[in-house]
């Protein structure tokens, strides 16, 4: 059972990488095992995705909602895996009272560029109790986000909770609880 799950994070000022920890601290809470295996992208190769059934991806937006630079440098590598039989939840980090023409872009990216490959993708979340203009990180029908969407810059003091509600989510839509 161990380390069945495959969380890949890039994070250049270590938010996402704090919420990598948080995610699997309390996935192996709720579980009772060492499910959890962490691979920050600037070391790790994300060929190894391919490894995992369930896998959790972190990514920050940066600079008017642009891609962090760890996905950034693997993002066509991304499209050459093979994770047709992948569940696949994502969360990202922004800031919505900064940014907020561009609050969580990339999570949109990345989730658009992993359903196109052929993953499950679950995990959504919803939007209220943001103040945001536009996100392109948003449900078909805007009501929800396509995963969980931290913002330690405004609402540092929800995200603990936040990860808690989410992490029991995907454990269930993963059909692990
Ligand atoms: C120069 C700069 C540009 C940013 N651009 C955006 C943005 O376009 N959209 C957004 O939601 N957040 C934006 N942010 C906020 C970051 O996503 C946020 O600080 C995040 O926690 C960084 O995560 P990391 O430390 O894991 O890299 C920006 C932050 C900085 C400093």
């Amino acid at each position: 059972m161990s380390n069945m799950i495959g969380l890949f994070y890039g994070s250049s000022t270590c938010y996402t990488e704090m919420a990598a920890e948080k995610i699997r601290d309390c996935i192996n809470d709720i579980c009772g095992n060492d499910l959890v295996a962490l691979h920050n992208i600037a070391e790790d190769p994300v060929t190894l995705m391919a490894d995992y059934q369930y896998l959790i991806l972190g990514i920050p937006t940066w600079d008017y909602g642009e891609l962090q630079e760890d996905w950034e440098a693997n993002w066509d590598t991304i499209d050459t895996l093979d994770l047709s039989r992948c569940k696949v939840a994502i969360y990202g980090l922004g800031d919505q009272i900064g940014y907020p023409e561009w609050f969580q872009d990339a999570l949109g990216y990345l989730w658009a560029k992993i359903v196109n490959i052929g993953a499950t993708a679950v995990g959504t979340w919803p939007n209220q109790g943001y103040q945001f203009d536009q996100s392109q990180a948003l449900t078909a029908d805007q009501k929800f986000f396509v995963g969980l969407a931290l913002d330690d810059e405004n609402q540092f003091e929800l995200t603990d909770a936040y990860i808690e509600r989410w992490s029991k989510q995907i454990i269930q839509e993963f059909g692990l609880l």
